[in-house]
C-alpha cells in the first residue's frame, strides 16, 4: 500500500500546486492525505479550497490550529472526510481522526496538536492512547501538528512500535530525518509546505518582516511565488511502514 501525506497546503500557490501536480501522480497511490488547515487565503479550510484539495485527488484533510478561522469549515466538517486534532476538549465539532480502508488495510488517522508554545489542549499523548485502544484498526497513522521537535520525537518514542508512522506537520519547514525509530515506527518532523517558499512561511514577507522588526501586530497577507508541492511518501508492507521518502515537486 502507498501513501502520500501532502504538507500544509498553504494559500494560493499551495492549492496551484496541488491541482497541478497532484492529478500527474495520483494513480500511484492507494491513499493521499493532506493538511489544508492554511488553504483558504492562509488561513482555515473553506468550501472552495476544500474542493480543489478533493478534486485534485485527495482523500483525507487535516486541519490544526487554524482550524476554525473560516466558519464554512463548521459546515463541512460534520459532513465531510476531514478531521482536526483529537485533544481538543469534549464537544468540539468534528471528529479527531478517520478510518480509511485500502488494500485490505484499516488505516486509522489520527491528528493530535501539540502544547509546546501552542494553545493549551488535553494531552496529546494520553489522547492518542485513548483511540488507539478504541477504535479497531490494523495500521495507525499519526499526524502531529506542532511547534517543537523534541515533542514531535518524544511522541514518536511514546508511539513507537505501536503506531505505522508519527508525520509532523505545522512549521512549514521540511525536514531532512526521515527515519525508522527502533522499533519500527516511521518518524518525520515536519513534512513541510506545499506553497511558496519566496515567503516566510507562507506569509508576504514585507508584513511577517515588519512583525519583526517593529513588534507590532501587522496585517496578514500570504504571499505569492512559485509554487512547490511537499509531501512523505510511505510504503507500507501490511500494516508496517517499509519506507519513508520526502516527495518534492516546483512548478516551471
Ligand atoms: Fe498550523
Amino acid at each position: 500500500m502507498r501513501l502520500l501525506f501532502i504538507g500544509d497546503i498553504t494559500a494560493k500557490p499551495g492549492l496551484r500546486a496541488v491541482s497541478m501536480h497532484l492529478p500527474d501522480i495520483r494513480d500511484d497511490y492507494d491513499l493521499v492525505i493532506a493538511n489544508g488547515e492554511n488553504a483558504a487565503g492562509g488561513k482555515g479550510l473553506d468550501k472552495k479550497s476544500y474542493r480543489l484539495i478533493r478534486e485534485a485527488g485527495v482523500d483525507l484533510v487535516t486541519l490544526g490550529n487554524h482550524a476554525w478561522d473560516k466558519k464554512e469549515v463548521f459546515e463541512l466538517i460534520e459532513r465531510e472526510p476531514i478531521i482536526r486534532a483529537a485533544n481538543y476538549p469534549p464537544g468540539t465539532p468534528g471528529k479527531g481522526f478517520w478510518l480509511l480502508e485500502a488494500a485490505g488495510l484499516r488505516l486509522l488517522v489520527v491528528q493530535v496538536m501539540g502544547r509546546v508554545f501552542m494553545d493549551a489542549l488535553d494531552d496529546p499523548f494520553r489522547t492518542v492512547d485513548r483511540i488507539l485502544e478504541e477504535t479497531p484498526h490494523d495500521a495507525a497513522l499519526v499526524e502531529v501538528h506542532a511547534e517543537a521537535t523534541s515533542e514531535k520525537y518524544a511522541l514518536g518514542h511514546y508511539l513507537d512500535g505501536r503506531v505505522a508512522a508519527v508525520l509532523g506537520t505545522h512549521t512549514h519547514i521540511p525536514t531532512l530525518d526521515a527515519a525508522f525509530l527502533p522499533k519500527g515506527t516511521a518518524i518525520q518532523a515536519d513534512v513541510g509546505m506545499t506553497g511558496t517558499y519566496q515567503s516566510i512561511i507562507g506569509g508576504d514577507v514585507e508584513t511577517f518582516l515588519a512583525r519583526f522588526l517593529t513588534a507590532r501586530p501587522q496585517p496578514f497577507r500570504s504571499a505569492e511565488g512559485k509554487a512547490r508541492f511537499v509531501a512523505t511518501e510511505l510504503v507500507f508492507d501490511g500494516p508496517r511502514v517499509r519506507a519513508i521518502s520526502p516527495y518534492f515537486w516546483e512548478e516551471p
